[in-house]
């Protein structure tokens, strides 16, 4: 008996081989890596349910809304879409690498499915580098969803009747997040509405305070020394990408742009059409996912999260004194909406002590934080939203309460009990905020803009002029 197993094996192994380790992902029901897409992840794949069982607070009634919501889902920049060639060339070699070259490796190759949609791949010509970052249709519906989903919970706070003292929208100056406010109020009014934002300012502090602020872009978030750059310059970084060459029939190491480059078109095809399958996630293993997501994750943690914490929790002053007066306050405006973008996002939740981490980010610390709070695929996908709705609770000692909303899910601040916050600690907690005067508070090294850098620029030569002076 042991003698005819043993024959069987030698058999047997290969098949199993084959079985188990060809991951495939047209034939994948589960797709876990689609979830982790970063900053780039559909909203419908993350958003929370947990709303359902949050939103009502026995004693209390809700009053008022506060919404910050990132743009939905949108086109590449065109610098992107203009690679589209590039794909092609790509999608050409990987097929000649299996088919001819008979290049296909022994273990992680691709599953003659995904290589089928690789070489089936079309890149959809009605795309134009003039449409840069613009929302998609699928980008519209997520907006409309959040807003029809809002009214849902909240219909007496968000009723279908639009009314311009009783409502407040703003956006800034783009076309996604234009379209954005459209499709949310479409979600809320239907369509042909009276729904108007208010102006836009030339210089909008309110809602993009990190285009006008010299020192916040000076940090370095992704350049060389930086903690994203040291991640992409290390081992576990470096034998990804030559395992993904490996597996697309390649005897080298593909540039790393070219990489990206699939790794970019799978995560926006996935966003476009949540219930299709984007070939070029085919290319890669779950668990190669989850190593860029930590890159895409150490680049936001530095350019909008608690890396530089001095800086960016500063930049949305004016933003969180936005909120907390217009919740303070009973009169309406009774609900403000904002449409921006994922910095605006990003550097909101950073104000105010959201998903903070104990440990900071690191490039030598991904083994120890896979359960990270800070993880963009989590917080910041696309028409990723932070909603206040503000309570009335007649009954209670503190009368006025808040709950804070990120993609439906309940924020757990530990100085709230489940999710549910004290109004006057809320006050509390971001006093420093609350009184800080936003011109000064803002932008430490040189209050506004144009005039910082150009000072601080001006310094700069100064003193470099005296070294010269002094070394001769
Ligand atoms: C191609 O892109 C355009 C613009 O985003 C979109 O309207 C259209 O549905 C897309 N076509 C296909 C086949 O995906
Ligand atoms: C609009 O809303 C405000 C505040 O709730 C209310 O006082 C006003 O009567 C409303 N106007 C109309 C035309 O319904
Ligand atoms: C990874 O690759 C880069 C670029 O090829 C190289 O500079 C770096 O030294 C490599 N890192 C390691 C740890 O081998
Ligand atoms: C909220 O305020 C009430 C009354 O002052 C207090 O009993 C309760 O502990 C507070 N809740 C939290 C989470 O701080």
């Amino acid at each position: 008996m042991r003698f005819l197993l043993l024959l069987l094996v030698p058999l047997v192994a290969p098949l199993l081989v084959d079985g188990q380790e060809d991951y495939c992902f047209g034939k994948d029901s589960d797709r876990p890596q689609t979830a982790q897409f970063a900053s780039k992840t559909a909203y419908q794949i993350v958003k929370s349910s947990n709303i359902d069982k949050q939103y009502l607070v026995p004693g209390c009634e809700a009053k008022k809304m506060w919404v910050f919501h990132r743009h939905g889902t949108r086109l590449p920049k065109s610098g992107t879409i203009k690679k589209a060639s590039r794909l092609i060339e790509l999608r050409d070699q990987i097929v000649k690498n299996y088919r001819e070259a008979k290049t296909k490796p022994d273990t992680n190759a691709l599953c003659t499915e995904d290589l089928i949609a690789i070489q089936l791949w079309k890149g959809n010509s009605s795309i134009t580098p003039d449409m840069d970052e613009f929302l998609t249709s699928q980008g519209y519906d997520d907006l409309r969803g959040t807003a029809k989903l809002y009214q849902r919970y909240y219909p007496t706070v968000l009723p279908k009747d639009y009314n311009d003292t009783y409502y407040q929208f703003r956006h800034t100056d783009t076309q996604r997040t234009t379209e954005s406010f459209k499709a949310f109020a479409e979600g809320l009014f239907g369509t042909g509405n009276a729904a108007h934002p208010v102006d836009i300012p030339k210089d909008d502090l309110l809602l993009r305070p990190y285009d006008y602020c010299q020192s916040y872009k000076e940090l370095n978030y992704k350049g060389e020394g930086s903690e994203y750059h040291k991640y992409t310059q290390s081992a576990l970084w470096n034998s990804t990408l030559a395992d993904i060459s490996t597996r697309l029939g390649y005897l080298y190491t593909l540039d790393q742009a070219d990489i990206l480059l699939m790794y970019d078109t799978c995560r926006y095809e996935q966003a476009w059409q949540v219930d299709r399958t984007s070939v070029w996630c085919g290319a890669f293993l779950p668990e190669q996912v989850t190593v860029f997501e930590y890159a895409e994750d150490l680049k936001y943690y530095y350019g909008s999260g608690y890396g530089f914490e001095e800086d960016t929790a500063r930049l949305n002053c004016r933003l969180v004194q936005d909120m907390l007066t217009h919740l303070s306050n009973p009169v309406s405006p009774h609900v403000i909406a904002h449409f921006g973008h994922t910095t605006g996002l990003q550097t909101l939740i950073t104000a105010l002590g959201v998903r903070k981490d104990d440990i900071k980010l690191r490039a030598d610390n991904y083994n120890s934080l896979t359960n990270r709070r800070w993880k963009t695929s989590i917080l910041g996908p696309f028409a990723a939203n932070f909603v206040a709705v503000k309570y009335d609770c007649p009954a209670a000692l503190d009368k006025e309460k808040a709950v804070f909303f990120l993609n439906q899910d309940a924020v757990q601040l530990d100085w709230c009990s489940v999710g549910l916050c004290n109004w006057s600690e809320v006050l509390q907690r971001y006093k420093t905020l609350a009184d800080a005067n936003c011109d000064e508070y803002f932008c430490r090294s040189g209050a506004s803009s144009l005039a910082g850098g150009a000072l601080s620029s001006l310094l700069a030569s100064f003193l470099l002029a005296a070294v010269v002076y002094l070394m001769h």
